[in-house]
Order: C-alpha cells, then structure tokens, then sequence
C-alpha cells in the first residue's frame, strides 16, 4: 500500500510517495551551486521554545554544505510584523559561520505577514547588494507554523515564476492544500508537515533534496503535470549573444513537433497544452553568435490524468470520530482507500470505500489526537493519487461543577463553580434577568467567580456558565438563582 511505511516512520504526511533523489555520488554536493534562502516565522504566533527547535534544525540543516562565493550561499529573513533580514547571502563563508549566525537569530515576534516577506524574500534573491548571484539557482525554504496574516500565494508565485525552487516545512496545523499549492509542483517533493520535535528527522533529506536543486543543471523538466512542463535550462546565452529555439514534439508522432523562439537571457519556460501520460521529446537549441554550442535533448512524460482526489474535507469533529469527504469523482476510479492513524507515528488504519461514495465516517478515535489522514484513489489504470490532511479530534469537554451562589447586597450575587476538566480556555456566563438586561460575561480559565449585579428583588434569573475548549464551547451549566423579596434581608435560594 502506498508509501504508509515510510509515512509511519517519519511521522511525515508527505503521503504521494516519491522519494526525494538524493544528489548521487558522481554529482558531490560540492557540485551545488546556488543562493539559498530561509524564510522564518519570527512572529509571536511561534512559542520562544518553537523559534529555538526551529533555529536549531536550520542550523544542522546548514551545517555541511559547501558555502561560499563559488558554491552555495545562504541568507536568512524573518517573518513578522516588518520582515527582516538576519544576514544577506555575502556574510558567512562556512557552514558552521552560517550555523551560529542563526542561532544567534533573535525572535522578531508580531504579526505574521508572510506576503510582505516573500516581496523582501524577492528583492534579497535577486539583487547584488544582497550579495545574491545572477545566473545562480535559487532556493527558498519556508519554515512556517502554517500561519500567515496576509496573502502568500500571490508573491509566491513570482518567486516561483522566477525560477525560484520553494521548500516548505509546515510546523502547524497549516492547510494543506495551500501549503500544497504554495510549493514548488510536486508538493509531495517540496512540502514537508512535521512536528517541531521531529524536525531533525527530515534535515538528511531535505538537504539533499536543496542540494539537487542547486545543482547545474542540463536542460531538465519540473513542474510535471497531466497537461504541462516547466523546461528549466542553464544560462548558456547572454541577451544579446543569441537566442535559444525550444522544441517540443510527442516521441510517438514527431511530426508534429512545435517550436519556440526564446531570448537569450530565459532560462526556463513553461510549455503548456499538453496530453496528459504523453512522451515528448524536447530540445534546446542555443543559437549563439559567438561560439557553437551543443543542443540539448530529453524526454519528458506528462503524468496521467488523475483528477481526484484533489481536496479533503474534514467536518464534524467530535472526541472519538470526524467525518472526511473528498472530491472531485471522476469516472476510472475502481474504488478509494482511507488510511488513517495518529501522528507522530501510530498504527495506521485502512477502510476501503467503493467508488460510488466520496465520504466517510472515521470512528473509535482517540480524543484531543492529531490524525493524518489519506486517501487515495485507485483507478483502472492501476494507478494511484493520493492526497493527505491532518484533522484533529475534539477534546472530551466536561461540564462545570455545580453552582455557588452568595448573596452580596439585595441586588448582587457572587456566582461561582468548580472548574471543568480538561484544556479549558475560559467560562462564559450567561445571566437571563426576570427584569432588565441579560449580561454575557468571558473570563480566564483561572477565574471560578463572577459578581452579578442588577438582580433585582422578589426576581427569578437565570445563570448559565459554559467552560471554552480549544476549538470549541463545552457543555453549560445552568441554574436559577431567586432574590428575597424584601429588600433589606438579603437572601438566596439557588434550585
Ligand atoms: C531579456 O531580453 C529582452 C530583449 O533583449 C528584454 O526585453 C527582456 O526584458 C529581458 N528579460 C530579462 C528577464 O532580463
Ligand atoms: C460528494 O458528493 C456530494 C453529492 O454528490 C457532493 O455534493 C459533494 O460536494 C461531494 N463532496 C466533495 C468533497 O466533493
Ligand atoms: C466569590 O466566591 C468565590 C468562591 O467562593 C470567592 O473565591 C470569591 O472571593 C468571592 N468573591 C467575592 C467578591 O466575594
Ligand atoms: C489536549 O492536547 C493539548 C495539546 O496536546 C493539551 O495541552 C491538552 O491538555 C489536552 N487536553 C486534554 C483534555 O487532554
């Protein structure tokens, strides 16, 4: 069954199976070449003790590669209210100079604005004064907790657009599907969810998936689609040395080849329209006046139409179950297989769901637990799509103990309860006078009192306290409360 193993043992929701090529041994990383950069969340929705975990994982992650001006270089910005930059590409010539200068980092706190970071993420890439080299690869790696205040997809895509390689580690509850479309295609190579505790587990790879990246290239194919391909390229040509004659044609049918006249200074186009599970052949002709270079040539498959599932819907969370639907339902899928187990690293689980249906109910779960769940579509072909997400079961919510109430003055009541059990974020009182306003009062989950005013004599009201879990209300507890008729003898009888 589909890569659950390897899932199982990182505690990974990489879920699509394809392992990351290591760099092989005849290309050694010193081969890599590129401007590599790292984009931290620093705002206060990460923990002092997350900032630190995630430092420490890019710093080993940094560590043993090869830094300098004629191999790799690294720079690091930080998320917040205003971006950061902690160092530009120029400052730090080893690893372990890398290494410490981010530990040093100091956490920036504030807002978590993402898009205005991937716009200072840009201008660091790709200017000199950043220390940044033109005609380099580069790298982006995005460590998140999958919170952003503003729009990410937006400035992410120009980076992308730019021939920008995105890596993203999701440290949180980030949503999948826009982490997903967030990172470089396919997001099964380019898009990590792990636990801060876990992330050491992931630096040997992710490494060596940076290090592929940034290594020179020939003419080589990314972003494989059902219908498209980004054909990527060194720079062979300047401007105005020449110009670069793309052509693409189904292996099967050279005829009906199609080409492009390209300036000498892209280095990459995205060719489009394709057939999905098609062969084509692509070359690359430099035409340079100057000097005779050698066309390049590869074949490039387009993946198989595989159109569901392409989202997953959690819904109805409760402490032992939620419900997952997914779509889209194509015709050519046999059936569907949901995998489900807790993270990190739990017995994973399987229910086979026919075809015809596009939910299920996943039950006999454990409260307040953290599940990844995958499904997968089994079609005719015999091949597979598989999309992963992370749903969480709600916490086993208690009501409060009973209710106190002691009367302070004729018209004041000192309402109070014994706490509810379990992850309480705060009480909510609810008090429904006979005569006057109903009040709504939140308080902290350390508060087990409030003073209700304005209960006016002789008056039946009506008080209800609702402890506040993490994603949702508990059951309220409710009692009436009656005041003395005569005003001067305070008295009380709670029913
Ligand atoms: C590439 O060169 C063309 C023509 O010389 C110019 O119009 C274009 O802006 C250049 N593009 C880049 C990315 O420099
Ligand atoms: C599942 O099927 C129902 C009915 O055909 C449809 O309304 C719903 O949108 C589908 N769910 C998803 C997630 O596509
Ligand atoms: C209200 O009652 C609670 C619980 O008995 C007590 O701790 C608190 O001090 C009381 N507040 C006032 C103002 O009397
Ligand atoms: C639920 O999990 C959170 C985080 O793991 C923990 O802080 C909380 O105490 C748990 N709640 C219960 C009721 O076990």
């Amino acid at each position: 069954m589909i890569m659950w193993a390897a899932l199982g043992l990182l505690c990974l929701p990489l879920a699509l199976g394809q392992s990351i090529p290591e760099p092989g041994p005849a290309t050694p990383s010193s081969a890599a070449h590129g401007d590599l950069l790292f984009l931290l969340d620093s705002s206060a929705s990460v923990s002092y003790y997350e900032f630190s975990r995630v430092k420490e994982f890019v710093g080993q992650l940094v560590q043993p590669l090869p830094l300098g001006p004629g191999s790799v270089q690294t720079s690091m910005v930080h998320v917040g209210s205003e971006p950061t930059v902690e160092f530009p590409f120029d400052r730090h010539h080893s690893g372990a100079a890398a290494q410490e200068a981010i530990q040093a980092a100091k956490q920036l706190m504030g807002d978590t604005n993402t898009g205005l970071a991937l716009a200072l993420a840009k201008k660091q890439l790709f200017t000199t004064e950043a220390g940044a080299r033109s005609g380099v690869r580069k790298v982006l790696v995005w460590v998140t907790d999958g919170d952003s205040s503003d729009d990410v997809q937006a400035p992410m895509q120009v980076l992308k657009d730019l021939g920008v390689t995105v890596f993203i580690v999701s440290t949180g509850r980030g949503n999948f599907l826009d982490l997903s479309a967030a990172a470089s295609q396919p997001p099964e190579k380019h898009l990590r969810f792990v636990d801060v505790d876990d992330l050491q587990i992931i630096i040997p790879e992710l490494r060596g998936a940076i290090l592929e990246a940034m290594r020179p290239q020939q003419l080589h194919a990314t972003d494989v689609t059902s219908q498209s391909f980004r054909l990527v390229w060194p720079p062979l040509l300047s401007g105005d040395s020449g110009y670069y004659l793309l052509e693409v044609a189904p292996s099967a049918n050279p005829g009906a080849k199609q080409s492009r006249q390209l300036f000498g200074n892209e280095t990459s186009w995205v060719w489009d329209g394709l057939e999905p599970g098609t062969t084509y052949k692509v070359v690359l002709v430099p035409e340079s006046n100057l000097q005779y270079l050698a066309p390049q040539t590869i074949q490039v498959t387009t993946l198989e139409e595989e159109v569901s599932p392409a989202q997953i819907l959690i819904s109805h969370w409760k402490p032992h179950s939620f419900h997952v639907s997914w779509g889209p339902s194509p015709v050519g899928v046999l059936r569907y297989q949901v995998l489900y187990g807790p993270l990190p690293a739990g017995g994973a689980q399987l229910l086979e769901v026919p075809a015809t249906e596009n939910s299920t109910t996943l039950d006999n779960l454990s409260p307040n637990t953290t599940y990844l769940v995958t499904v997968a579509a089994i079609y005719q072909s015999g091949r597979e799509k598989a999309l992963s997400a992370k749903a969480c079961t709600q916490e086993v919510a208690s009501k409060t103990g009973r209710l106190y109430f002691q009367s302070l003055g004729p018209s004041t009541v000192n309402a109070s309860w014994d706490s509810a059990e379990g992850d309480v974020r705060g009480y909510r009182v609810r008090c429904r006078r006979q005569l006057g306003p109903p009040s709504l009062l939140s308080v902290s989950p350390q508060t087990h009192s409030v003073i209700l005013t304005g209960l006016a004599a002789g008056t039946t009201n009506h008080v209800c306290v609702t402890p506040i879990y993490p994603s949702h209300p508990g059951p309220r507890r409710c009692q009436t409360v009656r005041m003395h008729p005569v005003t001067p003898a305070p008295e009380y009888r709670p029913t």
